[in-house]
């Protein structure tokens, strides 16, 4: 049966029915959104002529939850336009609706009888072969479809989505014994691909897989520190990104969370798990069930384990609670000496290998050894109870909670066979099958092939399976170190993607742009003119694709009293980006999550944009007082204004937006917003899942090359210059602005340089002029502002800070 989604429909508008369905509409498809009809009339109502038959009344409290879902900071639709796809409506006047959907999505309160009641009234009126999901988080799925006939058993399974459902990677899909199979493998690739998910296929056990496994190892963490007397800011400390997991450590994460979910998740699944040979490990601690009953919450209520306090400068800082004398208190930053030793080794498993070869014995050591094992062996001894595979425990445990590795994929960093031997020294059980697994000679859970991960080991069978892996899942890690990479250093590396397609790959700190990746940048132009190479993607898989040029280049020069360097650097940037965009061969650049000043710029020059939905883009420079001069403002009248006043339009408009994009430093908060400054062209793809983007971004330049690609005509004057006319108007709206001290004299002066750049300059009538042309204006009013002592100073602000400084 061939299972398609045109349609969609989510019941329940809370916090995730409503972020679901703004993920869906997000990504292009229609949905109806219900929730219980508004049964009362407000004060007001009467006075506006409203009944409890009016449909404002009845659909008051979609409305209103929907309401919210728009202004959820992060913002749960990419683009507002997107609300548009969704209609709402009430459980009681709407349901009819039910019968267009093809997938039906139910987000409603996390009991069984409502559920369940539900599920019959939906089996009343979908549409054969439609898809019925529940969300819940702890309810057993077959309990929730109990009673259905089966049809609607074959098409209903659990698809757990995590909050918030558009940030949050992870979507856990739990078929039933009667969930249809292809189903199960039609949602599992859909989601991936339309929605960007990262799906796992997980039983229908208590919590599933990364809730059972995640909470079992923040209890193990709290309750192990609370026992050998380490701190709230300590554990954090320790179980952050030192061990791979996120910033947010153990206590902070709870505080996000929310405490009283943290306790219900945890004590509910304390009840739903009496077999559970650990089940003790899910009693919460004192300090918990205390904290919730005083309401203090987390970040929700302003205090948790940690409170929020204004500090001296009037900026927030944050008080641990002190576990013993339940005050809160200046923080201490605590080190550890270990700690301090291991953090410069950048590799996850070099660090944890030298932390359990020199850490028994000590304070630090001895958390991360005494707290690993023991979740671990508890993953492992899970298996196949929660998954079958080895593979969706650590795939869930790095999506839902931005671990670096999974639990397997840590033991085998740190040797399976040398941890069971720890774990049996310190009395902890061991999985019979990992047992078996190193009897039989077997001493990882992955194998790698030239350093490509092939294959997991299948605790059922006993043998390896080989990881199924779509072409365009390409993994950069992977190519380097051997044949397939071309060329290194410091900040980048050129990397064969196969097919003919090269990679140019950054990997400087936070991706900021260098000479080096500028020298690096230049190599690979020079191989991809040779035959054997036919395209070039520009892109990495770092946390950002880049955060600009590095500031402090700009700060160089300034002793020696001449900005030689950096004028040599600015030159080098605007080459290689005309180089690669008049390049023979197509280059399409690949940028995702923050991409900002040069790093926008390095996105424009490709002959395609292949961007990640999750794309903060925006020229930012502005704010260290200099103007974008990579071709950023260049960019943007070639594909902003120009194309208007080809077609016969008034250039003004789209000039002063264009000029506002810059003056503003705005920056999309995705890649759709990224289309609507003006960034991404219609043609630019938008790629949901960000795994797939390298793999989509050589796919794009393989078409090109298809379609008999050819670069545009340098030198041709494609940019529209409005000349002194335009400028006249621009710098009389910066006067104004200035007047009205709305921005600073260096504000002004930089307003006044940008206005110089997009106008073209001092031209006595607008003009069709070169690329080249707009680029010397945009280096000429760099550097000028360069030498401001204003700018100067923004500059220094901003590396010392990472703050704006506004003078
Ligand atoms: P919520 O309380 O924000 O929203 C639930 C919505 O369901 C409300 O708008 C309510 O009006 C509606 N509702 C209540 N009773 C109903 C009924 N009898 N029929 C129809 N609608 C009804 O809850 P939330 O957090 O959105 O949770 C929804 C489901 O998602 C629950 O099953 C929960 O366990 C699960 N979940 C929650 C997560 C979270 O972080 N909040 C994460 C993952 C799953």
């Amino acid at each position: 049966m061939a299972y398609r989604i045109d349609r969609a429909a989510v019941i329940g508008a809370g916090t995730m029915g409503g972020g679901i369905a703004a993920l869906i509409a997000s990504c292009g498809i229609p949905v109806t959104l219900l929730d219980i009809p508004g049964k009362e009339l407000t004060p007001g109502d009467a006075a506006k002529g409203l009944t409890l038959a009016s449909s404002a009344v009845r659909n008051r409290v979609v409305t209103t939850l929907w309401e919210r879902q728009l202004k959820s900071k992060p913002a749960a639709l990419f683009t507002p336009e997107a609300a548009k796809l969704v209609t709402l409506g009430n459980l009681e006047d709407d349901f009819e609706r039910l019968r267009d959907a093809d997938w039906i999505v139910e987000a409603i309160v996390e009991q069984l009888a409502p559920k369940q009641e539900l599920m019959a009234r939906v089996e009343g009126v979908r549409k054969p072969a439609s898809i019925v999901t529940s969300n819940t988080s702890g309810i057993p799925i077959a309990q929730i479809g109990e009673g259905r006939i089966a049809d609607f058993r074959s098409h209903f399974l659990g698809a757990h989505f995590f909050n918030p459902p558009r940030y949050l990677k992870l979507l856990e899909l739990i078929p039933t014994a009667d969930t249809d199979p292809e189903l199960v493998a039609f949602l599992r690739d859909w989601a991936a691909r339309t929605l960007g998910k990262g799906v796992v296929i997980a039983n229908d056990r208590p919590n599933f897989i990364a809730n059972r496994i995640g909470v079992f190892a923040m209890q193990t963490r709290m309750l192990y520190g609370i026992e050998h007397g380490y701190s709230v800011e300590e554990v954090d400390l320790l179980t952050g990104p030192l061990i791979g997991n996120p910033k947010t450590g153990t206590y902070r994460l709870s505080d996000l969370v929310g405490l009283d979910v943290a306790a219900h998740v945890t004590h509910n699944l304390y009840e739903a798990v009496p077999d559970d040979e650990s089940r003790e490990t899910f009693l919460l601690p004192q300090v918990i069930i205390d904290l919730v009953e005083s309401q203090r919450l987390g970040n929700k209520t302003g205090g948790g384990f940690y409170r929020r306090t204004k500090g001296a400068s009037g900026s927030s800082e944050f008080y641990p609670l002190n576990l013993q004398s339940g005050a809160y208190e200046a923080p201490r930053n605590p080190r550890f000496e270990l700690a301090g030793q291991v953090r410069g080794i950048e590799d996850l498993g070099e660090r944890l290998r030298a932390i359990f070869a020199h850490g028994a014995g000590d304070r630090a050591g001895d958390y991360v050894i005494d707290t690993t094992l023991p979740i671990l062996a508890y993953a492992a001894r899970r298996v196949p109870e929660i998954a079958a595979s080895p593979l969706d425990v650590d795939n869930a445990m790095r999506w839902g909670f931005g671990a670096e590795a999974g639990p397997f994929e840590q033991w085998d960093l740190l040797g399976v066979r040398q941890m069971v031997a720890r774990m049996r020294q310190q009395g902890i059980e061991v999985a019979p099958w990992v047992e078996e697994m190193l009897a039989k000679g077997i001493d990882s859970f992955y194998r790698r092939e030239d350093g490509r991960l092939t294959d997991v080991y299948d605790p059922a069978t006993g043998h390896y399976v080989s990881i199924e892996r779509p072409a365009t899942r390409i993994v950069l890690k992977e190519l380097h170190g051997g044949a397939r990479e071309l060329g290194r250093n410091a900040s980048a590396s050129i990397l064969d993607l196969g097919d003919g397609v090269l990679c140019l790959e950054f990997h400087s700190k936070a991706n900021t742009l260098d000479t080096q990746i500028f020298e690096l940048g230049r190599t690979a132009l020079e191989l991809l003119d040779r035959a054997e190479w036919a395209a070039l993607v520009v892109g990495n898989q770092g946390p950002d694709f880049s955060t600009g040029v590095n500031v402090a280049i700009f700060l160089e020069g300034q002793a020696a009293g001449s900005f030689e360097s950096v004028e040599t650097a600015g030159r080098l940037l605007q080459d290689l980006l005309m180089d690669f965009r008049f390049a023979r061969k197509p280059v399409v650049t690949a940028p995702f999550r923050r991409v900002l000043g040069g790093g926008v710029e390095f996105a424009m020059h490709g002959a395609r944009i292949c961007a990640a939905a999750e794309a903060y883009m925006g020229l930012v420079e502005f704010g260290v007082g200099i103007i974008p001069a990579g071709g950023g403002c260049k960019e943007l009248l070639r594909r902003n204004v120009s194309p208007h006043v080809a077609a016969g339009g008034d250039p003004l408009p789209h000039l002063q937006r264009v000029f506002e994009t810059i003056a503003y430093a705005r920056v999309s908060d995705s890649a759709f917003g990224a289309r609507d400054l003006g960034f991404l062209d219609r043609a630019d793809p938008i790629v949901l899942n960000d795994e797939h983007l390298i793999g989509y971004a050589k796919q794009q330049a393989l078409d090109l090359v298809a379609m008999g690609y050819s670069p545009p005509r340098r030198g041709d004057p494609s940019i529209y210059a409005a000349g002194r006319k335009g400028k006249a108007a621009m710098l009389t709206a910066i006067e104004q602005l200035r007047w009205g001290r709305f921005i600073s004299d260096h504000d002004a002066l930089i307003a006044r340089k940008l206005a110089h750049v997009l106008c073209g300059g001092d031209l006595s009538a607008p003009q069709w002029v070169s690329e080249q042309y707009i680029l010397d204006l945009e280096r000429e009013a760099f550097l000028s502002l360069l030498g401001e002592p204003k700018t100067r100073e923004r500059i220094t602000h901003m590396l010392k800070t990472r703050k704006p400084l506004r003078n």
